[in-house]
């Protein structure tokens, strides 16, 4: 595995591999790597013949009141985690390179970035969309690989994709959970043993919702909000039922597919989840 410092190494290294034909794979994450960033990676190495990871804290997407500075980093163990997975290259730039002072140029998703998280993180979504166009830029794979846990970034690169005709797939990849269903975060890490216990009840809310969803988005929506409100240590951000595809809010009967989305603090760390509902099957 190389690790690759700048973006002329970056192109120059992908060159040759573009030049054969292979396949080039890209899994972006912002290190501090857990199960959830390598199942991307093993996903890519397997469906894929050169695999890039990156790693890089996107400054952009952090708000001034956020925790850039106190993002957990790892280097060291990210880079053995992520040899063991199969990964070929790690692109882990310099932020002075990848976001100089002095950029004018956003990339934004309107509408879509604008909800759930985008309300709660305004400029958030501009930010993700900026660094993903560039990672998309400079190691111009032919898969990129995002996970379903952060199911709204999931829907807005897709739409950015589409709308600028990058020529890109992007991969879906499940969301990976703990034994006792809490999916996998980097911020988890930031969680006291009591508040670890107090987060199952977003994955456990979602549970239930799933379980007894008979088509009722209003119906969802209020046992999520009953379920992780009422809980001791956790203040609910938002719970909402939406179309996947747009994230526009779902009221009443939905006949089509739905995704129950939240996020809530527990204690100060804000924790996200999601899942699907859909129809038992007879
Ligand atoms: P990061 O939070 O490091 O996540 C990197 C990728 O791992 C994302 O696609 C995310 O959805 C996926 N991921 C995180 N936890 C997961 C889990 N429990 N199961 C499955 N996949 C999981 O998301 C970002 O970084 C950034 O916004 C980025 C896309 C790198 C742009 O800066």
């Amino acid at each position: 595995m190389r690790l690759l410092r700048t973006i002329p190494a970056t192109r120059a290294a992908l060159r040759p591999h573009r030049v054969a034909g292979e396949r080039i794979g890209l899994v972006p994450t912002m290190g501090a790597l857990h199960e959830g960033h390598l199942s991307l990676a093993r996903r890519a190495v397997a469906g894929c013949d050169v695999v890039v990871a990156s790693i890089f804290v996107n400054p952009l997407q952090f708000g001034p009141a956020e925790d850039l500075d106190a993002y957990p980093r790892d280097l060291d163990t990210d880079l053995r985690l992520l040899e063991r997975a199969g990964v070929d290259f790690v692109f882990h730039p310099e932020p002075s390179e990848f976001t100089p002072a002095g950029g004018r140029t956003t990339v934004s998703v309107s509408g879509l970035d604008a909800r759930l998280e985008g309300r709660s993180r305004p400029g958030h979504f501009a930010g993700v969309t900026t660094i993903v166009a560039k990672l998309l830029n400079v190691v111009q794979p032919d898969r990129a690989y995002f996970g379903e846990k952060d199911f709204q970034q999931l829907a807005v690169v897709k739409t950015m994709v589409r709308d600028l005709d990058l020529p890109v797939e992007i991969v879906a990849c499940p969301t990976v959970r703990d034994a006792d269903g809490v999916a996998l975060s980097s911020r988890n890490a930031y969680l006291a043993d009591e508040q670890r216990v107090q987060a199952r009840v977003l994955a456990a809310a979602l549970r239930e919702a799933a379980a007894s969803w008979e088509g009722d988005a209003t119906r969802a929506r209020l046992l999520l909000r009953r379920r992780i409100g009422g809980a001791p240590g956790v203040r609910l951000d938002y719970a909402e039922v939406v179309d996947p595809e747009t994230l526009r809010t779902l009221e009443g009967v939905v006949t089509g597919p739905a995704q129950a989305v939240v996020a809530a603090f527990v204690g100060t760390t804000r924790l996200i989840d999601n899942c699907r509902l859909e129809p038992a099957r007879a």
